[in-house]
């Protein structure tokens, strides 16, 4: 992860969502985070600090006079030492003392003495998000630059019906990374293929092959996140499209040589990590399913689907093209060969065994002037990472 800081301090106020900042918490440590939690005393009446402090493996603040030596003035030195303040759940009463500046704890002091970008969860019983005391003071902290995540909408704890539910913590943890990570693909277009293509020869049959879409989904997500606009184009999966992708979803490779040539004069990046079917069947029925009848053996008859990036590589004006090459064996030499036929500014070679459906993959990136790096076995969002970092000196 390249972030431009990872120390993030997280407010907890009383609310019954206050146990599912545990898992928030949890998150944040799990990707490297510096986590400094501050509870307020309702917030200790739902959740013990010492729940926080051994997720966070930190002090719980909880008292804006205790210090850990004289010299320190706790809420002054902790906001210094802030790239990100979360308050999560935030109570209708944390947002009121924030938007008028009332400063009588530890996380409201801290947070007058603090600068930087603030992200908010409300979470509430439906009236009290919805009264206009509380609606005109998330305007007045939307106003002042905070990011005001909108609560989620179904059954509260409290038996209403409504908004007021705290979001789910992955969706939090991913705005949370949205805002510290180095942007350096901000102004730049990507466009990411994933998963397989499905070749149907009747209503409810088809040929394809067992990519998951990770691989793609991870790119996206890291693009994404590197502040890069980013259109996923991505065969069927099951896998939820990372936070602020435009996902565009297709079933045949037809169908995403037609999305994908769409978009291509829009894009400054292609990054094809699809498994595209190189045929389709011809269909046996017009309609409906085929009957099998007393049949012992059935010929299909393939015929080839359009190379999408082939032809990307003799469109492209200017943009840089990634493709990614799945072999069984001579990997590095077939690689190589689809980097100059399609006329691919990089190729990222991995074998068939070592990348369909798995978590992590062991790949080699080969550039066109003829140098590889090959790298050892990573996850998915490692490798993401590592081919941005190949791209973006490309760009320039
Ligand atoms: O989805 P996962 O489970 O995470 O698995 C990831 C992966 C193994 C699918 C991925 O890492 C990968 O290798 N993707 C490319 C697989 C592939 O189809 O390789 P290929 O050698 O057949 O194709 C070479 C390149 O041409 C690829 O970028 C492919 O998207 C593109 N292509 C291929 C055929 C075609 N008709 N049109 C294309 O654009």
């Amino acid at each position: 992860m390249i972030l431009q800081g990872n120390r993030v301090t997280l407010g907890i106020t009383g609310g019954i969502a206050a146990y599912k900042a545990a898992e928030l918490v949890r998150l944040m440590v799990k990707d490297e985070l510096r986590v400094r939690v501050i509870m307020t005393v309702n917030a200790t009446r739902f959740v013990t600090p010492l729940t926080f402090q051994t997720l966070s493996q930190s002090q719980v603040r909880l008292d804006t006079f205790e210090t850990a030596s004289p010299e320190r003035v706790e809420h002054v030195i902790l906001a210094q030492e802030t790239d990100l303040l979360v308050v999560a759940p935030a109570t209708a009463n944390i947002l009121a003392k924030m938007a008028r500046g009332i400063a009588d704890d530890m996380l409201s002091t801290l947070y007058l003495a603090y600068a930087g970008t603030t992200l908010l969860a409300p979470a509430m019983n439906t009236q009290m998000y919805l009264h206009p005391a509380t609606q005109d003071n998330l305007r007045i902290l939307k106003d002042r630059g905070a990011i005001v995540l909108n609560p989620g909408e179904g059954e509260l704890a409290c038996g209403d019906y409504g908004p007021g539910r705290f979001p789910d913590p992955p969706y939090i943890m991913e705005r949370i990374l949205d805002l510290l990570y180095k942007k350096d693909l901000e102004g730049k277009s990507l466009l990411v293929t994933a998963g397989p293509t499905r070749e149907f020869f009747d209503e409810i049959r088809f040929i394809s092959n067992p990519s998951s879409g990770k691989m793609g989904f991870a790119i996206a997500q890291e693009a994404r996140r590197r502040g890069g606009k980013v259109y996923l184009v991505s065969g069927p999966t099951y896998l939820t499209p990372p936070w602020g992708v435009e996902h565009i979803p297709v079933t045949s490779a037809r169908e995403m040589h037609k999305r994908v040539l769409a978009l291509f004069p829009h894009v400054d990046v292609v990054i094809k990590a699809a498994a595209v079917a190189d045929f389709h069947p011809l269909p046996l029925v017009d309609k409906g399913k085929f009957k099998k009848g007393k049949k012992d053996s059935l010929t299909l008859e393939l015929k080839a689907n359009p190379d999408i990036l082939a032809q990307l590589g003799k469109k492209k004006k200017g943009q840089i093209l990634v493709g990614f090459a799945a072999e069984s064996h001579e990997l590095l030499k077939n690689a190589q060969e689809k980097l100059e036929g399609k006329n691919l500014d990089l190729i990222v070679a991995n074998k068939i065994s070592e990348g369909f459906g798995k978590d992590t993959s062991k790949v080699a990136i080969l550039r066109r002037d003829g140098t590889t790096c090959e790298l050892p076995t990573m996850s998915k969002d490692e490798v993401a990472r590592v081919v941005l970092d190949e791209v973006i000196p490309l760009l320039s």
